[in-house]
């Protein structure tokens, strides 16, 4: 039998990412284009504008995949589309083109979970984790601990109660006028800032359990600032007691989870996971524990294409099949996911 070539398209939130995976080469390409510049200046992400954006990149975005990859449409054995969580209409974009390509060119299609992506991203690296093993994912919309046993075998050990860690950076940042995307920016300038100047709480680290809430934090954040001198030492000291706080916490938490689950394997994925100071931390904290630590290359801890195709990958081999019908879930528990999923459920839009 031919090798599969599985097309991936991520559309569910700002960033329109395609990607072309080899069941024995691995990934043979993969593009992006962000709409940061054009969301920069509303503040953050407008719902409608990414849908139209994803609609006219999608398609220059397939043929630049597969021109650098030498592939040819009619090589594509399957076709994989980000299915939810996300932004509903910008979900329903990517769905609608890869459900169409697939009919129009005769395979199957199948609908990825996004948080599965982010999950499995680290599988796309040399050194990939062997299962079992915990993942911290830390993105935009989510902060998770998960036991991961397999493939769809996943057990949410906590998470968020409210803001994501990712949705904690962009609101200081935005709240300290440092503009949007904040994460990045952000963890720029706490590198400028110096430790230990401004000490912050350590959100829910004082009882058991494995739930996050940092959504206090912005708010520490803005009063620390309305007392300080607000000069920009000032507000470089602050972001690093942000960041530090935020790290720390994940930290404090991804312990207890290893130490809970006895695994000693930490995965870390999502936006969040790109930060410097999170993956020292953990680092650091791994190499006294004499656990391995993994992650993807910062260009995959972000949305992206690449880990779409590949969880497309493995579930169209694995022999799951989207129906003619197309399907996207804004809201999506990861827990339902198994580990050979069948047909996926009917449209749910709202
Ligand atoms: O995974 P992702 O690209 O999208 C979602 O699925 O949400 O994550 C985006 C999030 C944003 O909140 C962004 O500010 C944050 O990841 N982020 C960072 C860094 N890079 C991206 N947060 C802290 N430090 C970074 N270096
Ligand atoms: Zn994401």
């Amino acid at each position: 039998m031919a090798a599969m070539i599985t097309l991936g398209i991520e559309t569910s939130c700002d960033e329109t990412g395609i990607a072309l995976y080899h069941g024995e080469r691995g990934l043979l390409a993969h593009t992006l284009y962000s709409q940061v510049a054009m969301h920069a200046e509303f503040g953050g992400v407008v719902p409608e504008l990414a849908s139209r954006d994803h609609v006219r990149k999608l398609l220059p975005l397939i043929d630049q995949a597969l021109a650098e990859a030498g592939v040819a449409k009619h090589d594509i054995t399957g076709v994989a589309y980000t299915a939810g969580p996300g932004l509903i209409g910008a979900l329903l974009v990517g769905a609608a083109v890869g459900r169409s390509l697939a009919w129009a060119w005769g395979v199957p299609a199948v609908g990825v979970h996004h948080m599965e992506g982010h999950l499995l991203a680290p599988m796309l690296e040399e050194s990939a984790p062997a299962f079992p093993f915990v993942a911290l994912l830390v993105s935009g919309g989510h902060t998770q601990l998960v036991a991961v046993e397999g493939v769809g075998r996943y057990r949410i050990l906590g998470e968020s109660l409210d803001d994501a860690a990712g949705e904690a950076f962009d609101k200081t940042a935005k709240m300290l006028g440092l503009g949007y995307p904040g994460g990045p920016v952000l963890a720029a300038l706490a590198e400028q800032g110096h430790p230990g100047i401004y000490h912050f709480p350590r959100p829910m680290t004082d009882r058991p359990g494995l739930d996050f809430s940092f959504s206090g934090l912005k708010t520490f954040t803005l009063n620390t600032w309305q007392k300080s001198g607000q000069s920009a030492q000032d507000k470089a000291d602050i972001a690093r007691a942000f960041q530090d706080a935020v790290v720390e916490t994940l930290a404090i938490k991804c312990r207890r989870a290893m130490e809970q689950t006895g695994m000693k394997r930490l995965v870390m994925a999502g936006g969040v996971s790109a930060n410097k100071g999170l993956r020292e931390r953990l680092h650091a904290l791994a190499e006294q524990r004499g656990w391995e630590v993994f992650y993807p290359r910062p260009a995959f801890c972000t949305d992206n294409g690449a880990m779409i195709a590949y969880v497309g990958h493995l579930r169209l081999s694995a022999g799951e099949r989207q129906g003619l019908e197309f399907s996207a879930r804004p809201r999506w528990p990861m827990e339902s996911l198994s580990a050979r999923q069948e047909e996926t459920e009917p449209t749910e839009i709202g």
